[in-house]
């Protein structure tokens, strides 16, 4: 089979990852799961998103580098990426040194094709903080429908879409001043005449959903394509363009280039070679979009492509958008609900089976509707699947019967099923995918429910139809695992673990297990709490200064959901057996971090003055300056070894050790759950 290169679109970096981002990467990571379990190769690579004015600006307003800002939102996406099991193959960023050559690379096309023009262009410029204004820093009067406060681009009440310049009494987002008509001279690119090309290759089969394809030819191709303004002027955060100082690439240049130095990074690591899949008639290029950023996608970046030589995508699946209880995302509802927000109160793998039972290959929004996800993921999930095991389990002491029992055909009608489980992923149908396994499951039930094995077991004499009736449960549950895996990848390791046997391809669906001993069975899901869904609502509703700083907002989202692949366990071994005594000679406090500061002398190390209640105050050097900010840790809980030998270093005295997880190069420092306070004793 071909391999295939997925990619997700690239993130903002000027902004945390929420749910509505999450239907886009959960939705991919589910497609190239589900093509490794149909044993092709299939590579993951996303990066952050880092240029333009949004990201300037901030910078600006928090007093840091842009360089500084994108570092931490890059870990923190990461993270939070982490925490709802998306597995890249690379995560990197469009301000890398990777991403410059190759869109100077692109740009040395366009200039040697003769598709770029320059010519002067007329933009809103902000008077006070001496900028020209991006259409989403611009307010103004819709010139159409005249509804007030409306952006520089498009009517959110009309659907007009405008230039800038065109809307009534203008203020600038920025300073609120009356923004003044300014000209500077910028790059266009053309690509127009690629129009009959760029027609052929958006109308061909199976190259992205078909609305998105009707909507193209209705509105885009049928006229002249503009030519793409593709520079801005000094100040702007992004890549100088090589042959013209003073003029930067426009943000949405490089940000699609950010595919190509994502996976340039990838085979520089994994040692594969680039030209395999960017300029191979063998591999397949995969792009995941939402549908506000269809026309990146189909008109200017296959030009792009086109216009340097690379491949072009196999296809762009597009998705719709995400309403929560039927409405927009709105912070004043809680609905606008961050990953890390999420993963704090439930499992993530809540979401992404909420997710697939949602997602079809159509571009229609989708809905999240909280009582919906909790009534399905504990009546489909829990009960109907993750029962079939908790029910099972203890009646096969001696493990799985020997051979597999008569089912009545159950087994081999789920077997039989394989296919369509593939092509149902493969066709980006999810929600299929569940109708099918729950299907499964109900059938699963009915035998399980019929044999009652639990009755059974009660009678010493029929202890073998006890373990029959188990096994069959067992190994239908396991079938369904490996349907779903590639949905729930923490569940599935689990079940693996479970049946010390892998779940990971769909053929495994085809042979029930016989003779295998089961490891002591652990609790595999939990029902959703709806208190928890409560206190999520609540806590995505704006609070008051006073209470956001005391919650524990800037903690990392625990590690409910991060893979648990036993990768950590097995690059750091355990250490030597310790006895009580051992253990308890180390005195471990929870103490509250009151002051962190960089020391410019010191690479590695923060310092940090911690509180052990009261007076009590400590002084510590901590090597997790590539990993936080200062700011970011002042008034966090952390853990600290309290009674550890002081130590004079360079800097200063060291008073104690902070614990932190990760091996060297990764921290992921380690807080107590809310209600401790500063020098309680951690038994
Ligand atoms: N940086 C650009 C993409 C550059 S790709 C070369 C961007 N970033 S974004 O952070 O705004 O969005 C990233 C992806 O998430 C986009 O595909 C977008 O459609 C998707 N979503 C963002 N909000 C969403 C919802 N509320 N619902 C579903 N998808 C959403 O666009
Ligand atoms: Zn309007």
């Amino acid at each position: 089979m071909r391999p295939v290169l997925v990619t997700s679109a690239l993130p903002y970096a000027n902004g945390h990852i929420h749910i509505g981002h999450l239907v886009e990467y959960i939705q991919t990571d589910i497609w190239a799961r589900a093509q490794r379990a149909m044993g092709r190769r299939a590579i993951y690579v996303c990066a952050d998103d880092t240029h333009g004015s949004a990201i300037m600006l901030r910078a600006r307003a928090e007093k840091r580098s842009e360089i500084d800002l994108i570092a931490e939102m890059s870990a923190a996406h990461q993270r939070d990426f982490a925490a709802f099991q998306i597995a890249f193959d690379h995560y990197g960023s469009t301000h890398s040194a990777e991403n410059r050559a190759f869109a100077g690379e692109i740009w040395a096309a366009f200039r040697a094709g003769g598709h770029v023009a320059k010519r002067p262009v007329q933009q809103l410029f902000d008077p006070v903080e001496k900028i020209f204004l991006a259409d989403r820093f611009v307010r103004g009067t819709c010139p159409k429908c005249r509804a007030p406060g409306q952006y520089g681009d498009n009517c959110d009440q009309c659907g007009a879409t405008y230039a800038a310049t065109e809307l009534i009494d203008p203020t600038s987002v920025l300073s609120g001043a009356t923004p003044v008509l300014g000209e500077a001279d910028h790059y266009l690119v053309s690509i127009e005449h690629e129009r009959p090309w760029l027609t052929a290759w958006t109308q061909a089969e199976g190259r992205m959903p078909r609305a998105t394809a009707k909507y193209l030819a209705g509105f885009f191709l049928p006229e002249p394509l503009h030519d793409w303004d593709v520079s801005r002027t000094a100040p702007y955060f992004g890549f100088e363009i090589p042959d013209a100082p003073g003029h930067y690439f426009y943000v949405w240049f490089d940000a699609p280039i950010g595919y190509l130095a994502a996976t340039q990074q990838w085979c520089d690591k994994a040692g594969e070679k680039f030209d395999d899949y960017w300029r191979s008639a063998e591999a397949d290029i995969v792009h995941v979009i939402g549908k506000d950023i269809v026309k990146f996608h189909t008109l200017f970046w296959p030009v792009m492509l086109k216009t340097a030589g690379f491949s072009l995508p196999r296809r762009v699946q597009v998705h719709g958008f995400l309403t929560v209880n039927g409405a927009k995302m709105s912070k004043s509802k809680g609905t606008f609900v961050l990953a890390s927000t999420f993963a704090r109160h439930l499992d993530p793998t809540y979401l992404r089976y909420y997710y697939a039972t949602k997602l079809g290959p159509s571009v229609d929004d989708l809905d999240l509707d909280v009582d919906e996800l909790e009534k399905r993921v504990n009546a489909e999930l829990v009960n109907k699947i993750v029962n079939l095991a908790s029910r099972s389990a203890r009646f096969v002491p001696a493990g799985l019967a020997l051979p597999y029992p008569n089912d009545g055909g159950l087994f081999a009608a789920g077997a039989a099923l394989a296919d369509e489980v593939a092509a149902a992923y493969d066709g980006w149908d999810f929600a299929k995918v569940t109708r099918l396994v729950t299907g499964l499951a109900d059938r699963a039930n009915e035998a399980v429910d019929r044999a009652a094995p639990w009755a059974l077991a009660k009678d010493p004499a029929r202890a073998a139809e006890a373990e029959a009736a188990a096994s069959i449960a067992l190994n239908l549950f396991r079938q369904i695992v490996v349907y779903l895996a590639p949905v729930l990848p923490r569940l599935a390791g689990d079940v693996a673990a479970l049946f010390g046997a892998p779940v990971d391809r769909f053929e495994l669906a085809r042979t029930p297990l016989a003779g295998t001993k089961l490891a002591p069975y652990q609790h595999l899901l939990k029902r959703v709490d709806p208190a928890k869904v409560t206190a999520m609502i609540d806590e995505s509703k704006p609070a008051e200064p006073l209470a956001a700083a005391a919650a524990p907002a800037a903690a990392p989202a625990p590690p409910a959901g991060a893979p648990d692949d036993g990768a950590a366990l097995a690059a750091e071994p355990l250490g030597a057996t310790c006895t009580i005594d051992d253990f308890t000679k180390v005195d471990l406090r929870v103490a509250r971090i009151v002051a962190a500061e960089s020391v410019p002398e010191a690479k590695k190390l923060l310092k940090l003055t911690v509180s052990l209640g009261g007076e009590a105050r400590r002084t510590v050097f901590a090597g997790i300056k590539a990993h936080y900010r200062p700011e970011e840790l002042v008034g966090r809980l952390v853990i600290v070894c309290a009674n550890l030998a002081p130590r004079q270093m360079k800097l200063g005295l060291s008073e104690g050790m902070v614990l932190a997880a990760g091996a060297s190069g990764e921290a992921f420092l380690l807080s107590p759950d809310s209600g401790a306070r500063p020098g309680m004793r951690v038994h």
